[in-house]
């Protein structure tokens, strides 16, 4: 397929533009974007906000591995970018994330008949949300699976709570953000505790992700100490 420049280069996938309105997001890797091209296609339907796509059934690659997702391109800075220019604050930031947590879980299941389970997005922190006409719309639904929205809140704090015990630029904004998105975790939502619940889990998963470094890993301990430090605690 014919594209235009690069676009954005996350861990895993590269995104070119095609022209205004579409990119073409490609794994590295070669993986395939079957059932995160389903679940984007459901939660647009549900009103969910997610960049359309330009063929939701994969027509034509009925067998092949589906390796490119051609989807609607978004204009506007990422969460992330917005954040480290001063257009929004922390606060915001936290709010805006948990809105979008809170909005997800709200939607059924597509596949699971437990009535826990939910969609979950599994990697969403701010520079997996574009903000575009001042709508928030998150993208990167690679990891997406049906689970408990606990664990969905677990994965973003423990993604938040790794920058922000880490000794880079982002530790003090990480922190802020972190603290005001667990202000908004409301009483349905139960993380547990260091050995079990969904903490627990969102931390094994994060030590077996293999796109993080060394000393990235290393920081999981504090980060969970953290979480649990800023959680407000429940009457
Ligand atoms: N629909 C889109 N419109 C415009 N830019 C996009 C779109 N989707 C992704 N991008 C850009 O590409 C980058 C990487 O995309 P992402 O889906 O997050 O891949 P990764 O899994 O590699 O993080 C994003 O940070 C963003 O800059
Ligand atoms: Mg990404």
């Amino acid at each position: 397929m014919q594209t235009g420049g690069l676009l954005g280069s996350g861990r895993s996938a590269d995104v070119f533009a095609i022209d205004d309105h579409w990119v073409l997001r490609r794994y590295r890797d070669g993986g395939d974007v079957t059932a995160e091209a389903a679940v984007m296609a459901y939660l647009e339907e549900h009103g969910y906000p997610v960049p359309r796509l330009r063929d939701p059934a994969g027509a034509g690659h009925s067998t092949a591995p589906r390796t490119d997702l051609v989807m609607q391109r978004l204009h506007g800075p990422s969460m992330l970018q917005a954040l480290l220019q001063g257009m929004i604050t922390a606060e915001d930031a936290g709010a805006g994330l948990a809105d979008l947590l809170h909005h997800l879980h709200s939607v059924r299941a597509q596949i699971s008949a437990d009535p826990v389970n939910r969609i979950l997005h599994l990697d969403l922190h701010p520079d997996n949300v574009m903000l575009t006409s001042g709508r928030p719309v998150v993208i990167d639904w690679r990891n997406t699976e049906e689970g408990p929205p606990g664990l969905d809140w677990g994965m973003s704090a423990m993604i938040l709570a790794q920058v922000a015990v880490g000794n880079t630029a982002l530790a003090a904004l990480a922190r802020a953000v972190l603290a005001s998105l667990l202000t908004h975790l409301g009483p349905a939502i139960t993380l547990g505790n260091t050995d079990s619940g969904c903490l627990a889990e969102a931390k094994k998963r994060r030590a077996a992700d293999p796109s993080m470094n060394e000393s990235e890993t290393h920081l999981l301990d504090e980060a969970m100490k953290l979480i649990l430090e800023l959680t407000p605690a429940r009457p």
